[in-house]
Formats: structure tokens, C-alpha cells, sequence
């Protein structure tokens, strides 16, 4: 299947944005590092299938680096991801970006493979970063994907030349 586009996300956007982010992320608020990211200000990126909209990645441009604040996909295994990263790339090696980078968490074990699969590598591991987070966000569950407890940060980077 591959018959979706992908396009800059709009204003008219907004609405859904905001239903995805609750229902996929108990909020609008995403954290990494120890920052809030309000996702429905930032830009992003919208898989569009039949004028429906089936993916969306969040995210943030700073001092050349392109961080991916979130990444979901409503239709898995056929290439909306994929096609959401490649335009990730595009737009960041137009931006002039040294890298792209993205926070997930210890039990999301099928983020960690996707992201591997598409060259990124694993920078760093931040043990119980997530205690930070929860003090900033006291929505986020306790326990994540096969109930696996939510614990630490690991940080995956993509370099760009
Ligand atoms: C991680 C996530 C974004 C991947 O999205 P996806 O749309 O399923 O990704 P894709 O379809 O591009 O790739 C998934 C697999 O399907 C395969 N695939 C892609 N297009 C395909 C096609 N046309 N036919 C058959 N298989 C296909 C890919 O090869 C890939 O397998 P691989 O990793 O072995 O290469 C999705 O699982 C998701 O939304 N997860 C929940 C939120 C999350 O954890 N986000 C990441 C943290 S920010």
C-alpha cells in the first residue's frame, strides 16, 4: 500500500492533533530530556490516505539538530513510518541539520528496532530518567508496552551529512 502522501502539517490540523496526542500519549505534553514539548505548536508531518489522516510525526528544530518529539503510525507495517522518516530527512538536510535525533523509552522494544532498522544508533541511556518526567507530566502511566515498567530514556541519532 502506498497510497498515501505525506504533507506539512496546518492549523486546521490542530483539532486532531490534540486527539491523537491524548489517546496515543495520555496528552498534548511530550518530555525528553527534561523538557516540555507542547506538540500541538510545533511543526509536523501527516500521512494522508483518502483525504484520512493515518500517521503523524512531531518535530523540533534547534541549533541545527532535528529532534523527532513523537512518531505515530494508525496503519502499522506499510510504510507510513518509513515514508514519515524520509521526509524527516529530506527536511532536516534542506534545514542543514547535523543530525536527527529521538528520545524513546525502555520498554518500547518495537521503536527501538524501527529506528535501528533505518540507521539510527543508540547515543546514550539515561537510567530512571523518567521519574524526571513524570514530575512534569504526573499523566504518564506507569507501565508501558507488554506492561513493562517505563524507567529510563535512550536517545537513538541519526547523523546527517
Ligand atoms: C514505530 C512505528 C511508528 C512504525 O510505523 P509503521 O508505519 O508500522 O512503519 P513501517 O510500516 O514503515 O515499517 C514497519 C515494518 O513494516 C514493513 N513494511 C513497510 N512497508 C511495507 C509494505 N508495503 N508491505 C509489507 N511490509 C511493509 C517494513 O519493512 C517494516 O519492517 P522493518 O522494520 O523490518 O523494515 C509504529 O509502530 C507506531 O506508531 N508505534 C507506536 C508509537 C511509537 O512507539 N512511536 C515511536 C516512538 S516516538
Amino acid at each position: 500500500m502506498n497510497d498515501f502522501t505525506i504533507r506539512e502539517v496546518n492549523e486546521n490540523d490542530k483539532k486532531w492533533i490534540i486527539q491523537l496526542m491524548e489517546d496515543e500519549w495520555a496528552s498534548t505534553r511530550i518530555i525528553t530530556r527534561g523538557i516540555v514539548h507542547n506538540t500541538e505548536n510545533l511543526p509536523g508531518l501527516i500521512a494522508i490516505q483518502n483525504k484520512k489522516r493515518i500517521g503523524l510525526l512531531i518535530y523540533n528544530v534547534k541549533d541545527y539538530d532535528c529532534e523527532i518529539i513523537s512518531l505515530n503510525s494508525l496503519i502499522k507495517g506499510v510504510g507510513i513510518g518509513s515514508a514519515l522518516i524520509q521526509k524527516m530527512i529530506e527536511i532536516s538536510i534542506k534545514g542543514d541539520c547535523k543530525r536527527i535525533w529521538v528520545i524513546t523509552t525502555n520498554d518500547n522494544t518495537e521503536a527501538l528496532r524501527f529506528y535501528q532498522m533505518r540507521g539510527f544508533k543508540i547515543k546514550a541511556f539515561y537510567i530512571d530518567a523518567i521519574k524526571k518526567s513524570r514530575q512534569l507530566k504526573p499523566e504518564l502511566p506507569l507501565l508501558g508496552i507488554d506492561g513493562i515498567e517505563i524507567r529510563d530514556e535512550i536517545e537513538l541519532e541519526k547523523e546527517l551529512k
